[in-house]
């Protein structure tokens, strides 16, 4: 599962976890083919449910979409009428993460300090809140 996936796009000199850090175990959300409208956001409320339980049972998580879906659908076998959504990554946390808010509202891209320490910039809430 591991080589079908593409991990942290912003770190651009890192492949990824290394052997003994990668992901202790995978859930591949699907949604059948012939789907509502809404299949993307029943997507995104349980893979946020999902992480939210795992974080507080100790556990971290990430959510991906860069994946290679045919590769994971023929190695798992999967019914051609689903679709793979999202896949979601768990095991126990090997790094320090840090909220850093931001001013510069285009400033997202997630980096590593000297120490490893793992910045995600966030907007403030009131930029995120209208009126
Ligand atoms: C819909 C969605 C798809 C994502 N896809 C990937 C991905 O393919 N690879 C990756 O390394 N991170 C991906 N991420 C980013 C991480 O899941 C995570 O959101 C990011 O590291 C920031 O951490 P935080 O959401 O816990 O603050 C994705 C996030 C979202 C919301």
């Amino acid at each position: 599962m591991f080589s079908h996936l593409k991990w942290a796009n912003y770190l651009r000199y890192w492949d990824g976890p290394e052997q003994g850090e990668r992901p202790a175990a995978y859930i591949i959300m699907l949604t059948p083919m012939a789907t509502t409208r809404f299949h993307h956001i029943d997507t995104g409320i349980a893979a946020q449910t999902i992480l939210l339980g795992a974080t507080e049972k100790g556990m971290g998580g990430c959510m991906i979409a860069s994946a290679d879906k045919a590769a994971i659908s023929k190695l798992l076998h999967l019914p051609e009428a689903m679709e793979i959504n999202l896949v979601i990554a768990l095991g126990y946390p090997a790094e320090k993460v840090v909220i850093d808010e931001i001013d510069d509202p285009d400033d997202v891209e997630y980096w590593r300090d000297d120490d490893g320490i793992h910045h995600v910039p966030k907007r403030r809430l009131q930029e995120l809140i209208l009126n």
